[in-house]
């Protein structure tokens, strides 16, 4: 469907969705509270069950519906204290304070792991939100020894932080997915005065714009560069159906993370590059209705394919603050909004059921048949972030919450 007739259905559905909206976070709030209680006992159970020390926050569920929990290693562990602080956040309940903090703690460990590239989603989803809602100083602490530690995987040749390391495929990986890890790095030079932090977002996000993106704007997942020369290797969809194809969730990281740079930039491209990525993903043909994708825009035509609510959730929460910044941005909302009411209508669990988790139908790694159709923690995450966001909208407050106010 071309961008024209999104619009005019975006409008003619708009006024409808924004009275739905009023009510809808509400609504799903309550549903999340619930299920976390439940989740919150299945973690300690499993954790009391299980034989391996460390483990700390519930990821996902095997496919005979087992809890999965993960090491604070694991690129999944943050995910989980997130969701406890965006239900405080909401509620204000000091109750969720209480809970999230044992699991934003444990992630204090993880600051000085030089051998990931997820520090992003592993201290900024948890410490970070932790450090934006009490301004505790010890949080503040941990973010900057984190970002400090993030940016020795960057190479000045190529322009970009390394992704993954010991993989034999691979000189120097980096993946459409790291541009979330920048946003740690921007809060870096806000807490410390020391724009290093800033210039490495930027350079990464510049040198991710030549070469990940095709000419219709959707992305490879890893580009492998040479570290001596910079010059490109090869460009790959390694999570995704072929090399020439598109990932839905690689797709979503990308206008999360443009979308993103904008509003740590003001830089005008990165705008644009959001705008555009967002008219790839939904004027794409193989968009369902629902708008929420199968798990590789290439794939959708194969009968049998699994869909991603963990990509339309990412989208839903980059498409609220893409809209408070675009031209376009009644259309990016009333999407945003549809996004939205097909989770809450057709993707949340029945209460007590999923082990507490939110959201079913999301995919990991389907090429290693990893995750596939399952729930999965970061989903639930970007769905509460964009709940939390709609409210906000609806409130008439900024769409970002970045003075920590526990009032929406
Ligand atoms: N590596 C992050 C993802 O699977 O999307």
């Amino acid at each position: 469907m071309k961008m024209k007739h999104l619009l005019i259905l975006a409008l003619l559905n708009g006024l409808t969705l924004s009275l739905f909206a009023q009510n809808n976070a509400d609504k799903a709030f309550a549903f999340a509270q619930h299920q976390t209680k439940l989740l919150l006992n299945e973690t300690d159970k499993a954790k009391k069950a299980g034989t391996k020390p460390n483990l700390l926050s519930p990821r996902s569920l095997t496919p005979n519906g087992d809890l999965i929990i993960v090491a604070p290693k694991d690129w999944c562990s943050g995910f989980f204290a997130g969701n406890l602080w965006f239900l405080y956040e909401y509620t204000g309940d000091k109750y969720w304070k209480e809970q999230s903090t044992p699991y934003t703690i444990a992630m204090e460990t993880e600051k000085i792991d030089s051998g990931t590239h997820d520090m992003g989603f592993k201290v900024y989803n948890s410490v970070g939100n932790a450090y934006r809602l009490t301004h505790d100083q010890q949080y503040k602490a941990v973010i900057l020894q984190s970002a400090k530690t993030l940016i020795t995987r960057f190479n000045p040749v190529i322009g970009c932080l390394k992704s993954w390391d010991n993989r034999k495929e691979w000189k120097f990986p980096v993946i459409i997915d790291n541009m979330m890890n920048l946003e740690l790095l921007f809060e870096a030079t806000k807490l410390s005065g020391d724009s290093s932090f800033y210039k490495t977002a930027v350079t990464h996000a510049n040198t991710t714009m030549k070469n990940h993106f095709r000419d219709n704007y959707s992305s490879y997942h890893v580009i492998d560069y040479d570290p001596e020369t910079g010059r490109v290797l090869h460009k790959q969809t390694h999570q995704g159906f072929s090399d020439s194809s598109s990932w839905a969730r690689g797709q979503a990281w990308g206008l999360y993370g443009y979308t993103m740079c904008y509003r740590e930039t003001g830089n005008k491209i990165y705008l644009q590059q959001a705008e555009n990525i967002a008219g790839f993903i939904f004027s794409n043909p193989a968009m369902p209705a629902d708008l929420v994708p199968y798990w590789d825009y290439d794939a959708a035509k194969l009968p049998g394919q699994p869909r991603d609510a963990s990509a339309a959730a990412i989208a839903a929460s980059a498409l609220y603050e893409l809209s408070t910044y675009s031209k376009n941005g009644d259309l990016y909302k009333t999407m945003a909004d549809r996004i939205l009411n097909s989770l809450g209508r057709s993707y949340q669990a029945r209460p007590d059921s999923a082990r507490g988790f939110l959201l079913l139908h999301s995919t990991g790694h389907k090429p290693a048949k990893s995750e596939i159709d399952v729930p999965i923690v970061y989903a639930d995450y970007y769905y509460l972030e964009a709940l939390l966001r709609q409210k906000r909208l609806a409130n008439k407050k900024a769409v970002i919450n970045v003075a920590g106010s526990l009032k929406n």
